[in-house]
């Protein structure tokens, strides 16, 4: 097991600057046991798979013990692994195995929220109000003569108030707690001297345990303003907010990043700090990145961005812009509409605020499939890591027929209906065969996958997208390939070139000949209503989808061997 060594300055592998990080939604890539829920023992099953997809590292959503209240992101203890996905055991040999086959382990964490059942909460509720036991969380008496009133006017993020009422061991109605998402997620209150300790040891814990990265959930939302004053509707992310980017919360990365660099070492490989941060704003995104802080953050203006080339182009730019971190370029996660449905709607942005009017739109998959093709070039050549969400490389469409009674999401519940919440991401992996569980399951396994699959994945299996030399899987495998064999791909710098209106052109020079003519790459991806022509001298390393006599065709990328 490794140990921490002094902290190194800079990093001795940055790894992450140029990764392809494949999101490994542990519930829905493949069951081990037949108990219809993903596991560790089907991860590590397939990891052959990843290693020939051609990723280098896996982000592994929570997998730590939890009543699932919210898919693993109530955790009632943070150093251990929940019984339906396996084992510590499993996870110390799937992070050896990880690593043998040249992938690194990254893993969520969740510090602006635990679960009710975390014993800290559970000693929070026996110890009563004014005990230290109450200070981790944010424990308040509520309004109004007889308390019960929350202590103020916040929203869940889920629906409904983010306050929930106890009762007290006497059987009255006692205090309110804060919880920003379910109320079965309480928040941490991260003024307590308890918590920012204990966090730093599980960092410790599991970077002792050889993982190589840390995928900071909710990371711009863990400090609040001690007086918990009510929000105005207009009330904007920033130092003012009660409860969100607020300033204090980046000494704690600060020292997060200092427990990280101490298991830094040439032989084992920097560790890394990714932040799920959602700002409107994207130039607060530099304060998160600075040094000694968080090493980079997800790029959310891109995922949510149309299929648009001069939003693309602006979202690139100021990605680009931001020069502290390494771009990191995200097209689809377990909170979203998987981008074959996305693409294929007649509105192909998307915002999590909207969910409902984007489910009301139509969807056209197999226009949404050619953009997604072209989406995929197009991500994959530009500077920086990209992260695949599992199923994104077999072109799964958002699963939006799920019936009610099967939806496991919160916010469906928490809406009254009124959001479906994102089950619709979540379905488990097809594999093989021509029937559900599509080899999600073992042979024989003793239950239905945990939510159900359409039977249209048929013709989306791993197994048949190998078969197929045009399909999705095969068009991630070569474009993988050729990402990670290509110099002038990955890290670097890009340059646009002239295009006509509707198209992103621009060239990957080898970052290790920066002076010298060399080698570049091109990509051209055409999100015109026409076809364009492509450079003369120009050779065809990849194409999205077929050329038409010569020409790029709508809704397709090429990469071109240039010089
Ligand atoms: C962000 C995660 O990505 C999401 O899935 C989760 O529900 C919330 N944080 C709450 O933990």
């Amino acid at each position: 097991m490794p140990t921490p060594s002094a902290p190194s300055s800079p990093s001795p592998d940055s790894w992450w600057r140029a990764a392809a990080i494949y999101q490994l939604y542990v519930r829905s890539f493949a069951d081990g046991d037949g108990d219809g829920i993903g596991d560790l023992a089907g991860a590590r099953a397939h990891l052959p798979y990843l290693a020939a997809l051609g990723i280098d590292a896996i982000w592994f959503n929570p997998w730590y013990p939890s009543p699932m209240a919210d898919a693993g992101y109530d955790i009632s203890d943070y150093r251990s692994i929940d019984p339906v996905f396996g084992t510590l055991d499993d996870a110390d040999a799937l992070i050896d195995q990880a690593h043998a086959h040249g992938i690194k382990i990254i893993i969520d964490v969740v510090p602006n929220h635990a679960s009710d059942r975390h014993p800290w909460f559970v000693a929070a509720l026996a110890a009563g109000p004014g005990s230290v036991e109450r200070s981790r969380f944010w424990f308040r008496p509520g309004r109004g003569a007889d308390g019960s009133l929350p202590p103020n006017n916040w929203q869940s993020i889920f629906g409904g108030p983010a306050w929930t009422r106890v009762v007290e061991a006497d059987g009255s109605p006692g205090e309110w707690y804060l919880h920003l998402f379910a109320p079965e997620q309480p928040d941490f209150n991260w003024g307590s001297a308890d918590v920012r300790r204990d966090f730093e040891d599980v960092l410790r814990f599991w970077f002792g345990r050889g993982v190589d990265g840390i995928r900071i959930d909710s990371a711009a939302l863990l400090c609040k303003d001690a007086a918990l004053p009510d929000v105005t509707g207009d009330e904007q992310p920033g130092p003012a907010h009660p409860y969100m980017d607020r300033d204090e919360v980046h000494a704690i990365y600060q020292s997060w990043r200092a427990v990280a660099d101490s298991y830094s070492t040439v032989n084992l490989g920097g560790r890394m700090l990714i932040g799920e941060v959602w700002l409107p704003d994207g130039s607060r995104l530099a304060r998160y990145v600075g040094p000694g802080e968080l090493h980079t953050v997800f790029n959310f203006p891109y995922l949510n961005c149309p299929w648009d080339a001069a939003a693309l182009r602006q979202v690139i730019d100021s990605t680009l812009a931001l020069a502290e971190a390494p771009a990191t370029w995200v097209l689809s996660n377990h909170d979203v509409d998987r981008v074959v449905s996305r693409y294929g709607r007649p509105d192909t942005a998307f915002d999590l605020d909207r969910r409902p009017y984007f489910h009301s739109l139509p969807v056209d998959l197999a226009l949404g499939t050619r953009r997604a093709r072209a989406a995929a070039l197009l991500t994959m050549a530009l500077p920086g890591a990209i992260y695949i969400y599992q199923g994104e490389e077999l072109g799964l469409g958002e699963v939006q027929d799920i019936p009610d009674e099967l939806r496991q999401d919160p916010i469906w519940a928490r809406t009254h209906g009124a959001d479906p919440g994102r089950d619709g991401s979540r379905v488990p992996l097809p594999w093989s065969g021509t029937e559900p569980p599509f080899g999600f399951s073992p042979v024989g396994a003793a239950a239905a996958p945990w939510l159900p699959q359409p039977k249209e994945w048929r013709d989306l299996t791993v197994a048949a997208e190998t078969a197929h030399p045009e399909s999705m899987l095969q068009l991630y495998r070569q474009a993988l390939r050729i990402r990670g064999s290509a110099p002038a791909l990955g890290d670097g710098g890009m340059s646009w070139q002239p295009s006509p209106d509707g198209v992103l052109a621009f060239d990957r020079a080898d970052a290790r000949d920066a002076g010298v003519p060399s080698v570049s790459v091109r990509c051209v991806a055409n999100l015109s209503a026409g076809p364009v022509a492509l450079p003369p001298d120009a050779s065809v390393l990849l194409v999205s989808g077929p050329l038409d006599d010569g020409l790029l065709p709508p809704d397709t990328t090429a990469w071109l061997r240039i010089g």
